[in-house]
């Protein structure tokens, strides 16, 4: 492991250190970043929890969190004793002042130890309810007043509605100053979704075209194929638009629809995508059922095996009507985007895995080949996929060999691991490595957060107001609700089958036939 002396002495606090995300994913994230980048030569991951473990037993269970999660399997004890001997334990009660006094005193003698003043970042992997207090808590105890070296780690959900996500900020803005809180959307930290930015603004190629002029519409999906697994209880409070909607979709949508920033400064990038949210056009209550559909999946079969619905999973109340589908249709009212449908979709237990931007051009103003030649015709296209494959694919029209005159579309593919044979970080360890080194560009600011919540409220006061009458409406391994057809009324507008990237994958993904209008004016 390298250690960099130049790099500043680090306290890492967990609070709800000994549960599931910090078993599952900080932890392995903290450990390959450790494999993989240099480490200060003073850092500490002081965890806090209530519940009664001690320091050994929380080190084994860390470890086989390790074992099983971290991108580089299972790991040597000599290496993982290399970490695990700077992990503390501080058992305290998080609503007792008692508890940030000692964490206090720890970090103190730690500085002590170690000579000098060290970054305090305050991870918080607690249940929501806490998101307010630990930071008051913090405050009191004197823990957030080092602007520069104090920071806040604020896990998703950024409250539950506009109401709570405004008053969430207020209480944490009350504690720390903004520059010092970093909201993790854990998307952002993806390696496709951060090539968003590359391709567009580092190719002179694209962005000339990137607008109404040249776009017929765009389309977000992302798809699971898993259910709710062992997360039932909180996802029934949540739903689908409250738990990938507001926060991972609308941030691809933000990235896909922004301008180009003058920097690569945090706030720059920051500024530009918070434009989007307050650019797209607000839902009328009146017109909801027009822009968004819901659904729910019901039993079904997917690879050979039969599946639950999602009324019978556990936590899951049996007559639920909590969506674990949403779909919408959005416009972004600004000049480069104008009338231009964005659809965002997302559900749960669908076909298959997969998250993916596809930009659907227009197409050529004038067709000079004849009838008979363009019969297989589908618009260029490129998808931007962020998972399972990572890459892009641009899709063209070329002559099929031979003394006829044919088009057909062929798709060239650019895939993340065939063209750099190196793994890519996970999301975790792209944000971690981000809040250690203080850059908050991959986070998300009060004021978006808020404008995301704008944007979705309309959908969300309705579908309470209005249950739904047919859930479940799909069925589990299926693409969602036959409803979410109905977004896309402008002829030729499709939901797309999932790219392949992989070499050798069928090009013909659009049914044939599939014609975008000609270019706007
Ligand atoms: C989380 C949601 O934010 O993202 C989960 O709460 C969802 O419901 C998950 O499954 C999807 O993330 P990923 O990285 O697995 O696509």
């Amino acid at each position: 492991m390298k250690v960099d002396d130049r790099l500043e002495p680090n306290v890492f606090v967990i609070f709800g250190g000994a549960g599931d995300l910090t078993w599952r994913k900080l932890m392995p994230a903290l450990f390959d970043l450790y494999r993989s980048q240099s480490i200060p030569a003073h850092f500490s991951i002081v965890v806090v929890d209530r519940v009664d473990l001690g320091e050994e037993a929380l080190r084994k269970r860390l470890h086989e969190g390790v074992n099983e999660f971290s991108r580089g399997g299972t790991v040597a004890a000599k290496e993982w004793n290399d970490v695990a001997k700077h992990i503390r334990y501080l058992q305290g009660d998080f609503k007792s002042h008692a508890t940030y006094t000692e964490l206090n005193r720890l970090c103190e003698e730690l500085e002590t130890e170690w000579g000098s003043k060290a970054q305090r970042i305050f991870y918080m992997a607690t249940p929501p309810f806490l998101f307010g207090e630990i930071p008051t808590f913090l405050n009191y105890a004197g823990l957030s007043a080092d602007r520069e070296r104090s920071r806040l780690v604020v896990e998703k959900p950024i409250g539950y509605d506009l109401a709570s996500a405004m008053a969430l900020n207020r209480t944490l803005a009350s504690s720390f100053d903004e520059t010092q809180i970093f909201r993790i959307d854990h998307y952002l930290g993806k390696e496709t979704v951060q090539n968003i930015l590359a391709f567009r603004f580092a190719n002179p190629l694209f962005e000339p075209i990137w607008n109404r002029r040249y776009v017929d519409y765009v389309t977000i999906t992302v798809a699971e194929e898993v259910g709710v697994e062992h997360r039932g209880g909180y996802y029934d409070g949540a739903g689908a638009l409250r738990d990938m909607v507001q926060n991972h979709l609308l941030q691809l949508l933000c990235l896909v629809a922004m301008e180009p920033m003058v920097s690569f400064d945090a706030d720059e990038i920051r500024n530009k995508k918070v434009d989007v949210l307050h650019a797209v056009r607000p839902i009328a209550p009146e017109a909801v059922h027009e822009f968004a559909v819901r659904g729910q999946y019901g039993k079904g079969w997917n690879g050979g095996k039969e599946l639950c619905g999602y009324r019978e999973e556990d936590g899951v109340p049996p007559d639920s009507q909590t969506e674990t589908y949403a779909a919408l249709r959005l416009f972004v009212d600004n000049w480069r985007w104008q009338d231009v449908p964005f659809y965002l979709r997302t559900g749960k237990r669908m076909t298959r895995q997969a998250s993916e931007i596809g930009i659907q051009f227009r197409a050529v103003p004038h067709r000079s080949f004849p009838a008979e030649a363009t019969l297989d015709w589908q618009p260029s296209r490129i998808v931007m996929s962020i998972q399972p494959d990572e890459g892009i694919m641009l899709r063209f029209q070329a002559k099929l060999p031979g003394a006829k005159l044919l088009l057909r579309p062929v798709d060239m593919r650019f895939n993340y691991s065939e063209s750099f044979k190196t793994p890519s970080p996970e999301a975790y360890e792209t944000l971690l490595w981000d809040v250690v080194n203080n850059d908050a560009t991959l986070f998300m600011r009060a004021d978006q957060v808020e404008a995301a919540w704008r944007i979705l409220m309309p959908v969300l006061d309705v579908w309470k107001a209005i249950p739904p009458s047919d859930f479940p409406n799909y069925a589990s391994g299926t693409w969602g609700p036959d409803a979410a057809q109905g977004l896309l009324t402008h002829p030729g507008h499709r939901w797309p089958l999932p790219v392949e990237l992989h070499s050798g994958a069928d090009s013909r993904l659009m049914p044939p036939g599939d014609r975008a209008e000609s270019p706007r004016p």
